[in-house]
């Protein structure tokens, strides 16, 4: 009877329960206090508010469940359910149209970014992903990139020969090469030690991920250059998201759209209050560019455009220059 019991007992409890809620794992590399890591966290708070608990959102920041490349099979796998990689790191999905968003100087504000991400060719963008499994859910924004090196950097020929951390987008890669640096594409958890080791000289990357990696406290300088944006999309594997039930969907719709909003709202002041720590930190010159000098790397860059026009699709880069304003032949 006892065994009986215990039989009965182990079978109820290993059945899948009712009261059971929907677990996402939730994956991304930067650490908690940025934009992304900030409304990751408010994203969680209110899809277990707006489910009544019946989802739990679990986040795993900091890379500490998967790096750059890992997080998309991880996603397309099933082992993750939602993850925000930068616009940047599409291409080992062999999606080249991402990288519209690393051509050099489209963006001159994050209004003009906006006309992109909440229009039409936004929404072209993440409905392509579906065939590859994943359902592409928002954008939410970072910032515009700084570049940063052990020496100060005024002028594009200031580059020349350092070895520059990247992500994996040709379009970067193209970048420092017209800059006469080298690029090198390197998980974003492993730049603060190829920085420190020398391994590589630079990066560039948006204030509050150089301040929450410590990288400016083994670079020298760092130069405001606004140059180029780096900004995320949330992902969902696209099986998980289909099979929910639509109250839930409805409830991680709500959820998702507050969140973007929250995203979007702090991630101007989150970056700007991360240059001025870096300043107060006193180790590191805080360069920025003048109007001349932002001039010369323009000119330098332009020509980015038109070599990776074709990869990244000529219709698509057009439309983008169309909701930004941006003329290629201004120069
Ligand atoms: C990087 O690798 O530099 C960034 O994509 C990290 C991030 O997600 O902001």
């Amino acid at each position: 009877m006892r065994i009986l019991l215990a039989v009965l007992l182990s079978l109820m409890l290993s059945l899948p329960c009712a009261a059971e809620p929907i677990v996402i794992k939730f994956s991304h590399v930067v650490a908690v206090g940025t934009p992304k890591g900030k409304a990751a966290q408010r994203f969680k708070e209110l899809a277990e508010k707006y489910s009544g608990g019946a989802v739990r959102v679990e986040v795993f920041p900091d890379s500490t469940l998967y790096k750059d490349k890992e997080e998309f099979e991880a996603l397309q796998l099933g082992a993750v359910q939602m993850i925000a990689p930068s616009l940047a790191k599409f291409s080992p999905l062999g999606m080249r149209s991402f990288e519209v968003f690393d051509l050099p100087f489209v963006f001159d504000s994050e209004e003009e970014l906006h006309r992109v991400t909440g229009g039409e060719v936004g929404e072209r963008l993440l409905e392509s992903l579906e065939p590859r499994g994943i359902k592409g859910l928002a954008f939410w924004d970072n910032g515009f990139k700084s570049f940063s090196a052990n020496r100060p950097i005024h002028r594009p020929e200031d580059l020349r020969g350092l070895r520059m951390r990247i992500q994996s987008s040709q379009v970067l890669h193209e970048q420092m090469r017209a800059l006469g640096a080298q690029p090198q594409v390197m998980a974003f958890s492993e730049v603060f030690d190829a920085l420190r080791a020398g391994v590589v000289d630079g990066t560039e990357n948006p204030h509050s991920n150089l301040y929450t990696q410590h990288m400016h406290e083994v670079q020298s300088d760092v130069t405001i250059s606004r140059h180029g944006y780096l900004g995320y999309a949330v992902l969902a594997n696209l099986r998980f998201w289909e099979s929910l039930p639509w109250a839930i969907r409805a409830a991680l719709e709500r959820a998702l759209a507050e969140a973007t909003s929250y995203a979007n709202g702090i991630a101007a002041k989150e970056n700007a209050e991360a240059i001025a720590r870096v300043k107060a930190s006193g180790g590191t010159e805080v360069y920025e560019l003048t109007a001349e000098e932002r001039a010369a790397f323009r000119h330098a860059l332009l020509p980015v455009h038109r070599k990776m026009a074709d990869r990244i699709g000529r219709e698509l880069v057009e439309a983008v220059y169309r909701a930004t304003g941006f003329d290629p032949a201004a120069d």
